[in-house]
């Protein structure tokens, strides 16, 4: 018992000589204050651990406006989205919640020793981007060669950079001092299309990006209006009588024209047992139009018109379908025939090359690339006699690809079984090239 007492006695001397040897532990951090980046709206939280504290405080200070945010646990700041909390040993945090833009800057873990220990992290504040609401987003419309302005305001903590491009994947065209340039992207809040072409019609995405997910886009839609053109695939169509026949058309028109088929002295043309119509888009201005003619019968060979018609205007194309004689007997009246409207055809494609002609349609008024429309001039003049096999990668070819069409002569043998037809095509041919 007493030998206890010693002992204690013992150990509070060995204490209290301890204390007075070794000198003040003063308090000190035992890790940086962390550095934070954090969306505006979401919960962050610095640590501050101190190792020895003693008798002092442990301070929180926005070092930047030097406001005192907390002492201890004490809250100083009237800002409820802050608070502090202590695990009762040498951890001390200091909680934001739903963190807004202004919570941005420098913080202080501070110990009020003296002189004041003190330790800093930062926090940066960012904000998703967001587009604001602009009118141009609900559609933009223009006649072929107007102007459009597409304006997409972003916001966001980093400013967002705004990105556009083509939904299709097609490229941006550009025309400044009358320099064309052509884009995959555009970087910048305005997109400034001159002289808008109908191929420049379609969906225009608008990007804002700036690192804080998610980004965020929005669809601007062009739409180009103007009058109809009328491409014929083959302006002569020779058949047997009792075959079918597909007389073929190729229309670009916006906004979306009624097409209608006609005979050359005006007959409307229903769909019966008799003709079979069909429209197939291409793109968001063009369609193929066939019309098939069923066992075809002596009254049926002539002209076809195939007329579309739009709030800008009319544009009326013309197929000829001519009787092919199968009996060698009638060769030479063929060739002849060739001859002829070899030479009638000459006239006819000048006309049309005009911006009006003398019926009162609506002639090809320009609007493609520059390229294109001269290609048509090398083709005038020449005659081709095609083949079924040749003239059917002619047609997959031609709708796609803008340009005037070249008065192709075709002798359509799709529903011939006479193996012989194609030997006295290809004696047509020689005496038409050479
Ligand atoms: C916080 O950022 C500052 C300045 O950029 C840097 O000096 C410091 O080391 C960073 N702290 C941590 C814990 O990364
Ligand atoms: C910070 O912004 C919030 C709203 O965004 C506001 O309520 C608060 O008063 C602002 N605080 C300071 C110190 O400006
Ligand atoms: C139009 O006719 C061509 C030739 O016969 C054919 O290849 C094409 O599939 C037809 N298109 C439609 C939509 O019927
Ligand atoms: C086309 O017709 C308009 C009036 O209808 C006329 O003013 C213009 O000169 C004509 N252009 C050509 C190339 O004939």
């Amino acid at each position: 018992m007493a030998a206890r007492k010693l002992a204690a006695l013992f150990a509070a001397v060995l204490q209290l000589c301890l204390c007075q040897i070794t000198p003040e532990v003063l308090p000190e951090f035992l890790a940086p204050l962390e550095n934070h980046t954090v969306i505006q709206g979401r919960d962050v939280f610095f640590t501050c651990v101190v190792n020895h504290l003693q008798s002092y405080k442990v301070a929180w200070i926005k070092s930047d406006s030097r406001a005192i945010l907390a002492i201890h646990t004490h809250m100083v700041a009237h800002n409820n989205r802050l608070s502090v909390t202590h695990n009762g040993h040498n951890t001390w945090k200091l909680h934001v919640s739903n963190v807004q833009k202004n919570d941005s800057g420098t913080y202080m873990c501070q110990v009020n020793t003296d002189p004041m220990r003190s330790q800093m992290g930062y926090m940066e504040v960012v904000i998703p981007p967001d587009i604001m609401d602009d009118e141009s987003a609900d559609g933009m419309v223009t006649n072929e060669g107007g102007n459009i302005r597409l304006r997409c305001v972003a916001t966001g903590s980093p400013k967002p950079i705004v990105t556009w491009k083509r939904e299709d994947g097609r490229n941006i065209i550009l025309r400044v001092d009358g320099q064309k340039q052509s884009l995959k992207t555009f970087v910048g809040e305005t997109l400034e299309l001159t002289g808008v072409l109908r191929q420049e019609m379609g969906t225009y995405l608008c990007i804002a990006s700036n690192n804080v997910p998610p980004t965020v886009s929005k669809r601007y839609s062009v739409d180009v209006h103007f009058s109809p053109l009328v491409k014929v695939t083959n302006q002569l169509v020779v058949a047997p009588i009792n075959s079918d026949v597909v007389l073929q058309c190729y229309v670009e028109a916006s906004p979306h024209a009624m097409n209608t088929w006609y005979r050359d002295a005006g007959e409307k043309l229903l769909p019966s047992d008799k003709y079979v119509m069909t429209e197939h888009p291409l793109n968001e201005y063009s369609w193929q139009m066939n019309l098939t003619v069923h066992s075809l019968e002596k009254r049926d060979f002539g002209g076809y018109v195939c007329s579309s018609v739009n709030a800008l205007g009319k544009f009326d194309g013309v197929v000829r379908l001519q009787e092919l004689h199968l009996s060698a007997k009638t060769t030479p009246t063929t060739l002849t025939k060739n001859t002829d409207i070899r030479q009638r055809k000459k006239p006819i494609s000048k006309n049309k090359k005009k911006s009006n002609n003398s019926n009162g349609r609506r002639g090809y008024a320009g609007g493609f690339e520059e390229g294109d429309s001269g290609n048509g001039d090398d083709d005038f003049g020449t005659t081709q006699i095609m083949t079924g096999s040749t003239q059917e990668g002619q047609r997959t070819d031609r709708p796609i690809v803008p340009s005037l069409p070249p008065p192709w002569v075709v002798v359509n043998v799709a529903n011939l079984r006479h193996p012989s037809v194609s030997a006295i095509l290809l004696l047509l041919l020689l005496p038409t090239t050479l």
